[in-house]
């Protein structure tokens, strides 16, 4: 079994780059589906969920192939129209090719997405918005069966602003016969982008990034090149890892407006920030301050993504803090992990309330989640003594290298085989 080991308190400064978003490429690979020809993507990160979508793209029967950060997808010959369990388990957001398939093949066959570590997933909106869209979908506990001809666009209110919901009904929307209107729509800086892309292959998607989306259906989609926005959340994690332990870092390729929810934050606990143009300087002080209280909500709110890695930091601030996790039911496994450190946190429900302590000291830890195990690595660079960090599997789902890029900036962190 694979771990980090970290030696924390090791000083850590000077220039670190963002990859490309995660969550943007996702969607964008899904949606190539929808386009018969070859895609060209940059700026597309090496990690084990993109992967999982090249597979899942692969078993259709499209021709993927990737030369560094670039990734081009032809999906001119697509020869499948299910996603086998396994795929479908791999990667929780393998739900997000639901609409691209059923337009594509009229008919497909997907399994519900693997279980979840941060609350119950349930996929109820992905499925009542497709059937408005004219989708016939039958469950039957392992295997959703959709068919359809041509969808027709239609108006579709979502109860809650769901990012994957709203890309599943951007990417099934942009080929029926039509107008769809989405109201409540997810807003997020990744929703944004996979509307450039499908813009920019001929989709007409008006109002991506506002609570209200128009598409307007067109009979087809051409083959283009596209480059994934900075990971958002990466950023904010180098952002938590300078704050806890470097006196300042320069973090490259980001995209300031996609760190507004979180740049009052790192203020409010202390920390400067000088941005010029995609780069961003943080300035720690010599011991980050509480905040008062945190609340995850959809984008433009904090993100839910980054509630655990900040949580590390304020675990360390002076005074106590309080967190609120509106959008997952139970998003904080990491808790009882940061407590190996040292760290003072209890939980009421959704209610963290983190009593920052002087210091950290280093623990044997395992992650469970994608960011809770971000949380962790952060918490154990700035321990004292020597921390071993599990369930890497989680962690390279979101991080590039992880361990490369932290060592580049002074990091003192190896990836070892524990057997
Ligand atoms: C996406 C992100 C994830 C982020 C989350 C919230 C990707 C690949 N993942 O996940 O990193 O944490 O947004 O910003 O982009 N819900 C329902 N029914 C549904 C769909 C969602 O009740 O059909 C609920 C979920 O249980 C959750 C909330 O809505 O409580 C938000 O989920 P959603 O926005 O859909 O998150 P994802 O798209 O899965």
């Amino acid at each position: 079994m694979e771990k980090f080991e970290i030696k924390g308190g090791e000083p850590l400064g000077g220039r670190i780059s963002v990859h490309g978003s995660k969550n943007a490429v996702l969607p964008i690979m899904a949606a190539t589906l929808l386009i018969r020809g070859e895609t060209v993507l940059h700026n597309v990160p090496a990690l084990s969920d993109v992967e999982a979508s090249a597979q899942i793209l692969r078993h259709l029967g499209a021709v993927v192939k990737r030369d560094g950060s670039t990734l081009s997808i032809n999906t001119r010959d697509i020869v499948n129209n299910d996603i086998p369990e396994e795929m479908m388990r791999e990667m929780r957001s393998s739900i997000i090719f639901l609409g691209s398939l059923v337009t594509r093949c009229r008919e497909a066959f997907l399994c519900p997405p693997g279980g979840c570590d941060i609350g119950v997933r349930p996929i109820d909106l992905h499925i009542s918005s497709l059937k408005k869209l004219g989708v016939q979908i039958t469950e039957n506990g392992s295997c959703i069966h959709c068919l359809a001809q041509r969808l027709t666009g239609s108006k579709i209110f979502l109860s809650f602003p769901s990012v994957g919901a709203t890309e599943n009904i951007m990417i099934a929307s942009v080929l029926a016969r039509g107008k769809t209107v989405i109201i409540n729509a997810a807003r997020e800086p990744e929703i944004s982008d996979l509307a450039t892309f499908l813009n920019s292959c001929g989709a007409r998607i008006f109002g991506a990034g506002e609570s209200t989306v128009e598409i307007e259906g067109v009979d087809e989609l051409y083959p283009n090149a596209h480059t994934v926005i900075p990971d958002r959340i990466v950023a904010a994690t180098y952002m938590c890892a300078a704050s806890v332990a470097a006196d300042e870092l320069i973090i490259d390729d980001i995209r300031p407006a996609h760190l507004s929810p979180v740049i009052p934050v790192f203020a409010e606990m202390g920390c400067r920030i000088y941005l010029s143009g995609s780069s961003l300087k943080l300035v720690s002080p010599s011991r980050l301050k509480r905040v008062k209280s945190i609340k995850t909500l959809p984008y433009p709110g904090f993100p839910t993504d980054c509630q655990s890695i900040v949580m590390a930091c304020l675990s360390l601030a002076r005074g106590t803090s309080t967190v609120i996790e509106s959008v997952f039911d139970s998003r904080y496994k990491h808790i009882s992990e940061l407590r190996r450190f040292g760290a003072d946190i209890t939980v009421n429900d959704r209610v963290a309330v983190v009593s920052g302590v002087k210091e950290l000291y280093g623990a044997n830890v395992y992650s469970t989640d994608l960011r809770g195990g971000a949380a962790l690595v952060t918490a154990a660079l700035a321990a004292k003594g020597v921390s071993t960090v599990g369930g890497l599997e989680h962690i390279d789902r979101g991080y590039e290298a992880l361990e490369n890029n932290l060592k580049k900036i002074g990091a003192s962190i190896e990836r070892k085989n524990y057997e």
